[in-house]
């Protein structure tokens, strides 16, 4: 099943997830709904927060990427109660965009590595330190657990320039090929 994807301004994208349990019900099917449903907007990476659920999962598919990117050959995983355990290397900008932030792409400083603690599908727990475009990838997604947003993390003057940009999109203002959920509960 594809989800329709919540868009900026939207309050479901600014709460902070939980960490669910592991009797957590239909997981799987979640878990399969979330890739169908990023694979259909061709992102490379869904929280659950982005399809209105509040909690602290969200997957990643860098493959198509990895032609130009061949560390993202394997990258296609799902990150449960993920919690990262430190940040570390030199900061870099990068381009970054978001499914509910459709059409806007900024730079984005972001650390090189992290230490992240997370369980997989079949609740197998990992501690991993991860580098490189993998690294960021995960720290955008995971940021949508906290109610983050990259767009928050842009300079100032850049903000100012984005403002009027990201309230066209909280009133649909935007062309998308997948189905969306704007602020008010309107459906695109
Ligand atoms: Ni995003």
């Amino acid at each position: 099943m594809v989800y329709p994807i919540y868009i900026y301004g939207h309050p479901v994208l600014r709460k902070i997830s939980d960490d669910i349990q592991k009797d957590f019900e239909d997981l799987d099917k979640l878990i399969e709904d979330m890739f169908e449903t990023m694979h259909k907007a061709e992102g490379i990476g869904l929280a659950a927060p982005q399809i209105g659920k509040l909690i602290r999962i969200f997957v990643v598919d860098g493959t198509p990427l990895a032609d130009d990117e061949p560390e993202l050959a394997d990258f296609k995983k799902v990150f449960i109660n993920a919690h990262i355990i430190e940040r570390s290397g030199e900061k870099a900008p990068m381009n970054e965009g978001c499914l509910s932030i459709p059409k806007i792409r900024e730079d984005v400083n972001r650390e090189s590595r992290i230490h992240i603690r997370y369980y997989d599908e079949n609740w197998g727990v990992h501690e991993e330190v991860i580098e490189g475009f993998k690294a960021r990838i995960i720290q955008h997604e995971y940021d949508h657990l906290d109610g983050i947003l990259f767009t928050d993390k842009v300079s100032p003057i850049r903000k100012r320039l984005l403002r009027s940009k990201l309230a066209g999109l909280s009133r649909g203002k935007f062309e998308v090929d997948y189905r969306t959920i704007l602020p008010k509960h309107k459906v695109k």
